[in-house]
């Protein structure tokens, strides 16, 4: 299929390469915050396979949950549509165990490679067909593999987003085994407090 998108400029409209220098500002973006950083530690420890294993991060941005799933020692690849969170990423993970790729999440450029973990935080609800990469990412999981799915809705007034009750419906044809972590509550993983719906789906492969 044709990109229309061939640059940063995702199927949201948004222009991630313009945005890619600021984007770790948001403190749930940067996790510069040790507290909020050690937040997302411990949901990511309890996400990904116990054992250091191959995680495929799609929609990585600047490569911030990357850099703690390779310092609790899993093999990471990104994957970005955006050149300019690539080259962040690179150099945040630089010396790490991790590739970057540019690249389209939802036909990822990792030829007959299969991983333990596809992680995936707030890249999903933008996609046009979330059905179709769902199960393109449960296609690259190894037997036992996991999605690792972080989403929510933004905004009360004009709310953007995927709500949980869809993305686990997508999830039915592919997998029964799906467990659902609401995050909305804990102000850690935000550095502030946070009204909508926000969580974490990890899905196992059967
Ligand atoms: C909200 S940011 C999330 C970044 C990262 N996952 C995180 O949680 O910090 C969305 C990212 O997804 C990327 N993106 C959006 N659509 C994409 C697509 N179809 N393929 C690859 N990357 C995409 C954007 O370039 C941007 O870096």
């Amino acid at each position: 299929m044709t990109s229309h998108h061939g640059d940063g400029t995702g199927t949201d409209g948004v222009d991630w390469d313009a945005r890619a220098a600021s984007f770790d500002e948001e403190p749930d973006h940067g996790l510069r915050d040790p507290r909020v950083r050690a937040a997302w530690a411990d949901r990511l420890r309890d996400w990904l396979p116990a054992r250091p294993g191959d995680v495929l991060d799609l929609g990585c941005g600047t490569g911030s949950l990357s850099l703690l799933a390779a310092g609790q020692g899993h093999r990471v690849t990104g994957v970005d549509r955006s050149p300019a969170m690539v080259a962040l990423a690179r150099q945040k993970l630089a010396g790490r165990h991790a590739v970057f790729l540019t690249g389209d999440a939802a036909a990822p450029p990792v030829d007959g490679e299969r991983y333990d973990a596809v992680l995936v935080r707030h890249v999903l609800w933008t996609m046009p067909e979330p059905d179709r990469a769902l199960r393109r990412w449960h296609d690259l999981l190894r037997p036992g593999g996991r999605l690792v799915l972080v989403e929510g809705v933004w905004g009360t007034v004009s709310p953007v987003g995927i709500p949980a009750d869809r993305l686990i419906a997508l999830l039915a044809p592919l997998t029964p085994r799906v467990r659902v972590e609401r995050l909305s509550g804990d102000l850690a993983l935000w550095g502030r407090e946070v009204d909508d719906e926000r969580y974490a789906v990890v899905a196992l492969r059967d």
